[in-house]
């Protein structure tokens, strides 16, 4: 399988108010293949949209991308000296935001926005524009195209707010879909229902998709690989299977077995909080949670280590 997105040793930095760093992503490594849905999981804070957010060149005020590389296709989107990301945005990759409302702009009608989106990247007139929202709608199965392009957002509930930010994240055509949360904001149902159209849209239409969660069942559900993060590092990767089956790293672990006693409504989480990001950690982050620690913990970072098949874990057990 051919690599599109590829993530090389990705380190963010952000400068915050009162003169100290932050640190959120410590050398992030990560591919996502041609036509291959991967899933980022971890608990809040572990970095997951900072990963989103510095391949789309969106990093918050101070933040800059301070080592590393980000590819599609081969070609860098993170060299400031070309223009390539200027080109691909909307075009080759576009991004599905956590809250769909306030994504979209209060002042324009929905077919208008999907069209804008349409003319700004591919030149199209505005009749040829408004004619792609509504042949979009059409393929979303969203039932009258030309009723729902007239309204506003606002006039929308959430469900459908999220069917619209998916149309004009598709309206170019993009390989590689980023989607950060889609569905949280949603009841259950709506949010099976949204998942299932981003999922069969993106099989449609062989678009690849980095898809962020903290819940990983739905994860699990449409996503065929998995990596795990912690404290701005990846702890493991591997297919769903080698996750969601068999995991290896404790921190996966102990992910699993609270999603697991949650199902009983008996909501749990790990033990102790994730680590402070105003360092970079030099060992491993989870070291201080971590049930399975060893003495080597307190003095070496582990290497990251191939397991099998491209299931890697970075962790002393291995
Ligand atoms: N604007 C910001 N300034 C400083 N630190 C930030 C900012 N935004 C996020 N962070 C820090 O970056 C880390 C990763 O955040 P994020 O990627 O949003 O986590 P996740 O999406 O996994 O919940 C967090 O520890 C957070 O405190
Ligand atoms: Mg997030």
């Amino acid at each position: 399988m051919k690599n599109l997105l590829e993530l090389r040793n990705l380190h963010v930095q952000i400068g915050t108010m009162d003169g100290g760093k932050v640190f959120p992503l410590q050398g992030i490594d990560l591919i996502v293949g041609e036509n291959e849905a991967v899933g980022l999981v971890g608990e809040s804070g572990s970095g997951k949209s900072m990963t989103l957010r510095a391949i789309l060149r969106m990093l918050p005020r101070g933040g800059q991308q301070t080592e590393g590389q980000i590819t599609l296709n081969g070609n860098r989107l993170d060299d400031a000296a070309s223009n390539v990301f200027e080109k691909v945005r909307g075009r080759q990759i576009s991004m599905i935001f956590q809250d769909p409302v306030s994504a979209l702009s209060p002042l324009l009608s929905i077919g208008d926005q999907i069209s804008d989106v349409y003319r700004y990247n591919m030149g199209a007139t505005k009749t040829e524009g408004w004619q792609r929202a509504l042949d979009l709608l059409g393929a979303l199965s969203i039932t009258g195209a030309e009723k729902v392009a007239r309204r506003y957002p606002h006039q929308m509930s959430g469900g459908m707010a999220q069917r619209i930010n998916i149309a004009m994240a598709l309206v170019c055509e993009p390989q590689m879909l980023l989607a950060d949360e889609p569905t949280t904001g949603l009841d259950v149902t709506t949010q099976m229902q949204v998942l299932e159209l981003l999922s069969d849209q993106m099989r449609k239409r062989d678009a690849s998709l980095l898809f962020v969660s903290h819940d990983l069942r739905v994860v699990g559900k449409i996503c065929e690989k998995v990596g795990v993060m912690y404290g701005g590092v990846l702890m493991e990767f591997g297919t769903s299977n080698d996750i969601f089956v068999s995991p290896r790293h404790p921190y996966t672990q102990r992910l699993l077995e609270c999603a697991r006693i949650d199902v009983d409504d008996e909501l749990k989480s790990i033990p102790g909080s994730v680590p402070k990001l105003d360092r970079i950690h030099g060992l491993c982050p989870f070291r201080n949670r971590c049930n399975r620690k060893l003495e080597v913990c307190n003095h070496e970072m582990p290497p990251i280590a191939l397991l099998d098949n491209n299931h890697i874990s970075r962790c002393h057990h291995n």
